[in-house]
């Protein structure tokens, strides 16, 4: 399969919503219709102060042809996310676990002061486990200003999955374990590093 990793623009992530949450819910194996759901938040996400998203698109023939992306050229991975801010309902949950786990306000402003959150991250199954996942989060933390990334996943037994794997082999430490965000009844871990990433 030849693929070509590129940026997106806002007006290319709106034209290509659909195929993007597509990708995002076969990936997470959620139920067909949790797309609708997330439509209008992903749309509301770039508008955010340093959104930006890049894309694992499949090309055919001399894959070096496919400068932008071509319009109806299957997308295979998607990541985005943006500037962390005091206004964000996920930088309000994260202080409050912190604040739980007994954080002082030094290590929150350290924390929270300035950081990229990683807010998706996703390959399509038939493409998973060939590095694309890697590289998408290589490009999409390329030339960032901010001093680290966040990022929260699902706690997985083990931390036996892909995901997990992905995030320790590229240095990702522990924010907060088992953290339950208000309205859902999964555990979560926070996890994060300093930027830039080597
Ligand atoms: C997590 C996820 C984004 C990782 O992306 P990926 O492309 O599947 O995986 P990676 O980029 O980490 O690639 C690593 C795998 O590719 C293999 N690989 C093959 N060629 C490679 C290359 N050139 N470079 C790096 N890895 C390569 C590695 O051996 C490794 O396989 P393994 O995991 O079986 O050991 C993806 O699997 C996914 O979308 N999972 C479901 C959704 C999800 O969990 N999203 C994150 C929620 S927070």
């Amino acid at each position: 399969m030849a693929t070509r990793l590129i940026d997106l623009s806002p007006s290319d992530m709106q034209q290509r919503l659909g195929d993007a949450l597509a990708v995002y819910v076969d990936a997470m194996r959620y139920p067909r219709g949790t797309e609708d759901q997330r439509a209008s938040m992903w749309l509301e996400h770039i508008r955010r102060h340093g959104w930006k998203a890049v894309a694992a698109v499949e090309v055919s023939g001399d894959p070096t042809d496919a400068d932008h992306l071509p319009a109806r050229a299957p997308l295979l991975g998607i990541a985005y996310g943006y500037c962390g801010a005091p206004d964000q309902w996920w930088q309000q949950q994260v202080i409050s676990g912190l604040r739980r786990n007994g954080a002082d306000a030094d290590r929150i402003s350290e924390l929270m002061s300035s950081y990229f959150e990683l807010t998706e991250l996703h390959i399509h199954p038939r493409a998973q486990g060939h590095g694309l996942g890697e590289a998408l989060i290589r490009r999409l933390l390329q030339d960032r200003t901010e001093r680290q990334v966040l990022l929260s996943t699902p706690e997985i037994n083990g931390e036996a999955n892909r995901a997990w794997r992905l995030y320790r082999r590229l240095g990702f430490t522990d924010v907060i374990r088992e953290y339950h965000f208000a309205g859902d009844p999964r555990a979560f871990a926070i996890l994060g590093r300093p930027l830039p990433l080597t």
